[in-house]
């Protein structure tokens, strides 16, 4: 097979198990991924096949979606052994996808190569503006959470498990997660688009309080 049809049959595989996907981890977010890591790859020297594979498989072991404690994704590298990728190739595609999780924000996540930057950035970016205000209360919504509670104040997460056990409303998740990814882009076509983005969401966070204290 060459790179074309990997890439094809690839996407076949993903539609086919994301399309019913309601906690906003759908095909279009991973659609959204994979042309937005295109996009930023045209600027840097990297290899723009590893980095659309592993756009395409990055959130089919997610630990978000799975409940598992390994960030081993199992579930792509048998795609990638099926599909006949040398194990160069795919332990590269591999390490790409396992650089791409958000762990909470006191949590370093350090990428190994150029091409997990890149693929970082592009998830990144479909967690802000005004995309990642929608799919951040459909994944609240996913997991019955309140959409604010004042009463309970945002935590930075220190490790891993904390930020996963969160049961916080979903407006927290803007000041622990979201509007911290701006500073952590690590490419600077990343960083622009970010910008605008981030600018989205604090004035829609004003607008919400506002609202939310019947000011407006
Ligand atoms: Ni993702």
């Amino acid at each position: 097979m060459n790179t074309q049809e990997i890439i094809q049959k690839t996407e076949l595989y993903i539609l086919a198990e994301f399309s019913s996907e309601g906690s906003g981890h759908d095909w279009f977010h991973i659609n959204r991924v994979r042309n937005m890591a295109l996009r930023i790859g045209q600027n840097e020297e990297c290899d723009l096949f590893r980095i659309e594979m592993a756009a395409l498989l990055h959130d089919l072991d997610d630990w978000k979606l799975t409940d598992s404690d390994s960030h081993y994704p199992i579930k792509a590298g048998r795609w990638l052994d099926k599909m006949g990728v040398s194990e160069e190739v795919s332990s590269q595609i591999l390490r790409i996808i396992e650089d791409v999780s958000y762990m909470g924000a006191g949590t370093d996540t350090p990428v190994r190569s150029i091409e997990a930057s890149v693929v970082q950035d592009a998830d990144r970016l479909d967690a802000i503006g005004a995309l990642g205000i929608a799919r951040t209360f459909a994944y609240g919504g996913h997991k019955n959470r309140l959409i604010y509670d004042p009463s309970i104040p945002p935590v930075m997460h220190n490790d891993f498990q904390s930020y996963k056990a969160s049961t916080a409303p979903t407006i927290n998740h803007f000041y622990e997660k979201l509007l911290l990814l701006k500073d952590r882009m690590n490419t600077q076509t990343a960083r622009i688009i970010a910008q605008e983005r981030h600018q989205f969401m604090q004035d829609y966070l004003t607008r919400f309080f506002e609202e939310w204290e019947a000011t407006k």
